[in-house]
């Protein structure tokens, strides 16, 4: 009887484990690749905006806005931004009301790391709080494994520009409102993000419909 007990309980803990991992993963749409504003257009409309609706994102935008800013645009796994020595050392962490996720950029999907609403660490400004998607650009200084501590500083500081500047051509072309952020505090966004020592917070972006 004890057997069958441990049994059940086994296959239950494994069924649960499961399902979870399944919740985890939310695939995005196809990411659009073509149309929007010319290049010429979008680089004369950018600019940072401080004041944000509370509209949400649609899921084709935030795919649209995910691949723009760091997806894969070619067959060997490279990617819209670039970065030295193709380490690609950034994951993007998104910090919304529902939950806080990461990008898969090979799966084009998000994995789901959390349901808790975080706004309030994504940044020490006001509209950060309440503005619907916060960026978090976090270098992995594991991935750098040919760089001396000063190079993974001075190399992802300069790769996270790339990204950053994505976002905000990409929001000048779709009508939507970005501001890249120095301001947050890295060590709470550490924390709250249970990242590894070897993860670093460089710049936040926050993203939504202007106000
Ligand atoms: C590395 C970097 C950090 C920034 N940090 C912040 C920030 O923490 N908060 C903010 O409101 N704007 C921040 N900005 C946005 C700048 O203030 C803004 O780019 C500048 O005022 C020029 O305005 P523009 O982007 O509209 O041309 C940052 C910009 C960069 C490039």
């Amino acid at each position: 009887m004890e057997k069958f007990l441990f049994a059940g309980l086994v296959l239950s803990l494994f069924l649960t484990a499961n399902m979870a991992g399944q919740e985890e993963t939310i695939k995005l749409p196809e990411a659009k690749k073509s149309g929007g504003m010319s290049l010429l257009e979008a680089l004369n409309n950018r600019q940072s905006q401080r004041s944000f609706s509370s509209r949400e994102i649609s899921q084709q935008e935030l795919s649209n806005l995910l691949w723009a800013a760091y997806g894969i645009n070619r067959e060997d796994g490279r990617r819209t931004a670039p970065s030295a020595r193709n380490v690609q050392e950034f994951d993007i962490y998104l910090i919304m009301a529902k939950g806080w996720y990461k990008y898969d950029h090979e799966k084009h999907a998000l994995m789901k790391m959390g349901s808790e609403d975080l706004r309030k660490y994504a940044g020490t400004q006001d509209y950060v709080a309440t503005a619907p998607v916060n960026l978090i650009f976090v270098a992995d200084h594991d991935r750098m494994t040919n760089y001396n501590q000063d190079d993974r500083v001075f190399y992802s500081a300069i790769d996270v520009g790339f990204i950053s500047q994505n976002v905000y051509l990409f929001c000048a072309s779709e009508g939507l409102a970005t501001v890249v952020r120095g301001l947050v505090d890295r060590e709470k966004l550490r924390e709250v993000l249970n990242l590894r020592p070897s993860q670093h917070v460089i710049l936040g972006q926050t993203v939504g419909y202007p106000e």
